[in-house]
């Protein structure tokens, strides 16, 4: 089945709303982003603010769903309208069935559950809502909270490729993990 449902924004969950990043969001988004340590294993990290606002600009200028594009979306905690992370959603050309995702919080509202609650909404939206067939991750094997995330919202590993990935002139190996819509179900 091809049909794609209407695509709304914001999603909604309990404690969170989740919307497509906007040039305000510059601020907050370069300040967790850009701290080294709690994003050692993200291939990028903004230096300065106008790295950060250079980010959105290209990410505002795409619409979702789109082949060999990044949409990104932010999150939310709707008491008190903070914004704690992001979520980029990567539309591959294959056959434009697949997407890779990836995903950042602010160290200060990590281990609390948001990153959970906000894939959950995530995923169940691009399986339902965009009808996609699969969904990857890629992550740096010693990213152990990362592969919790995924493990907890069903993701198998599917491969771990060898220093494939340079990243700060080192050279990082990387887990591909994966899952199908007829695997998904939704876990809150
Ligand atoms: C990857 C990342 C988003 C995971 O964040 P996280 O805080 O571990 O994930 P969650 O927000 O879902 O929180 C889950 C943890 O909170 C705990 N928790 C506390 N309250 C909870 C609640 N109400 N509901 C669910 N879990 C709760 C869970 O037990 C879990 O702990 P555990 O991992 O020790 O089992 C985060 O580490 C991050 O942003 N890292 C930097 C960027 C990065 O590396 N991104 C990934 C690139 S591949």
């Amino acid at each position: 089945m091809t049909h794609k449902m209407e695509v709304r924004f914001p999603l909604i969950t309990e404690r969170l709303l989740i919307r497509p990043v906007e040039m305000t969001d510059a601020d907050a988004l370069f300040k967790y982003r850009s701290d080294r340590k709690s994003n050692k294993y993200q291939g990028w990290i903004p230096e300065t603010l106008q790295d950060a606002k250079d980010f959105i600009n290209t990410a505002i200028s795409n619409k979702i769903d789109i082949p060999d594009t990044w949409f990104q979306l932010v999150i939310i905690i709707r008491s008190g309208s903070i914004m704690i992370g992001d979520i980029g959603i990567h539309f591959l050309n294959s056959d434009n069935c697949q997407v890779e995702i990836g995903y950042t919080l602010d160290k200060n509202y990590q281990h609390k559950g948001y990153a959970t609650e906000g894939l959950n909404v995530i995923i169940d939206f691009l399986f339902n809502i965009l009808n996609k067939h699969r969904i990857t991750a890629s992550i740096d094997p010693r990213n152990k909270s990362s592969i919790s995330l995924v493990k907890r919202m069903g993701f198998r590993k599917e491969a771990h490729f060898r220093e494939s990935s340079l990243i700060r002139n080192e050279w990082t190996d990387d887990l591909v993990y994966a899952i199908l819509k007829k695997d998904w179900k939704k876990i809150i």
